[in-house]
């Protein structure tokens, strides 16, 4: 319990015993908790992503060595050398989140990584890696499940950082130490800017593991250039809104859809059906592309739209030929991509800036957002306050 008053304030247990608490300065101003020009939070946070990546961002970057740079990890690098696999344990889009850098990990460093909801990570009675890296995800650092995976991997003897965006919360504390995501406070209970800054935390970890092992300088150099082009290219995307808008048509009348992607790109395709459903409570499947002939193309029919997220990577004429499956059942398609000429119809287009293509599962989320965010708002959603969900879950 606090008192808080102009001149000072005290606190207690709930039994009314005095507790002494040592004040910390958080650095937000007034305006961060003000929705401002903005219909809704969530509008506003996904406005201030470029600016919250460059916090995140802010100081971890040492172009002398063309790697990252991360002191609240508390690793020497001989420790950092040491790791041999990393675990990611999270909660919804902190999970996905985690995918994404569980990807990037392996990608970079070449170790094996991996992300599990932490929620089933803790009851399956684990088996806890002493050379394994075990990072907690979260961004109000409360969520229930998330502690009580930290505290199973610490009961057993594992190292558990945490990434985090609220200072001092109760995650934050029991890792002791980590990556703080300084993506400012988000209030909308949909996670925006925190599901992309968490995705760069885990980039700059993934780039000094990957530059103490076999990273070349530079790979270390094109790849921070990378990330520092992001909060522009982000800004570039918001700013094409109104064509994001009109895609929403594609999506405001039908009752299911469907969202695919490989590899990285299946990790978008599950945030974006998750932000979806969470706002319009249109009923939105996340599917890997490769898997949806093993089923789900059974459901695909005119009124239900499948959005294929397309980096133009290795896999880009696998996911054309996903599109040519997916439309030979007359499925609507919207394709999530590159800009350039797509070598298969499709119905709607939203194309995003080239970046460092380890970096595209980034950028290609940012109009996935403002999709979720404008189909709920021709349905006329509670887009801040979704029906029975809180923004901390801190039961089980
Ligand atoms: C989705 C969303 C939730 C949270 C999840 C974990 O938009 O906000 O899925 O990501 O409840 O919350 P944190 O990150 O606070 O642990």
């Amino acid at each position: 319990m606090a008192l808080v008053r102009a001149d000072g304030f005290e606190t207690a247990t709930l039994d009314g015993g005095p507790t002494a608490k040592t004040p910390s300065t958080i650095n937000f101003t007034s305006e961060a908790f003000d929705k401002g020009e903005y219909a809704h939070f969530m509008r506003k946070e996904i406005a201030e992503q470029p600016e919250a990546v460059g916090r995140t961002l802010s100081g971890r970057l040492e172009p002398r060595f063309q790697t990252t740079h991360l002191g609240g990890i508390e690793l020497a690098a001989h420790e950092l050398l040491d790791i041999r696999r990393v675990k990611i344990l999270g909660c919804g889009s902190a999970y996905i989140a985690g995918c994404i850098g569980a990807h990037l990990i392996e990608q970079l460093a070449r170790l094996p990584a991996h992300a599990e909801p932490a929620s089933e990570f803790r009851y399956r009675n684990p088996v806890i890696e002493r050379d394994t890296l075990y990072l907690a995800v979260s961004q109000s650092g409360e969520t229930f499940d998330t502690l009580a995976a930290v505290q199973e991997v610490k009961r057993k003897g594992g190292r558990v950082l945490g990434i985090v965006n609220v200072v001092g919360s109760t995650i934050a504390r029991e890792c002791g130490r980590g990556i703080y995501l300084h993506a400012g406070p988000e209030i909308a209970v949909v996670s925006t800017k925190t599901f992309t800054c968490t995705a760069v935390a885990l980039a700059l970890l993934a780039i000094q593991l990957g530059r103490i092992r076999d990273l070349s300088t530079a790979d270390g150099g094109r790849l921070l250039a990378g990330l520092a082009a992001l909060p522009e290219q982000i800004d570039g995307i918001v700013a094409r809104e109104p064509e994001i808008a009109r895609l929403a048509e594609q999506l405001v009348a039908c009752e299911h859809a469907y969202f695919v992607g490989r590899s990285a790109g299946y990790a978008v395709a599950m945030e974006g059906a998750l932000k979806l459903k969470e706002v319009s409570y249109l009923h939105a499947e996340a599917y890997s592309a490769a898997e949806l002939k093993h089923g789900p193309l059974a459901l695909i029919s005119p009124e239900t739209p499948t959005v294929v997220v397309i980096p133009r990577d290795d896999l880009y004429q696998k996911n054309i030929s996903t599109i040519a499956e997916i439309r030979a059942r007359r499925g609507p398609v919207v394709a999530v991509t590159h800009a350039g000429e797509m070598p298969a119809p499709v119905d709607a287009m939203f194309d995003v800036p080239a970046s460092e293509p380890e970096f595209d599962p980034i950028l290609l989320n940012i109009p996935l957002q403002l999709l979720a965010y404008h189909v709920a708002l021709k349905k006329g959603c509670d887009i801040d306050k979704p029906r029975n969900l809180a923004k901390s879950v801190t039961v089980e």
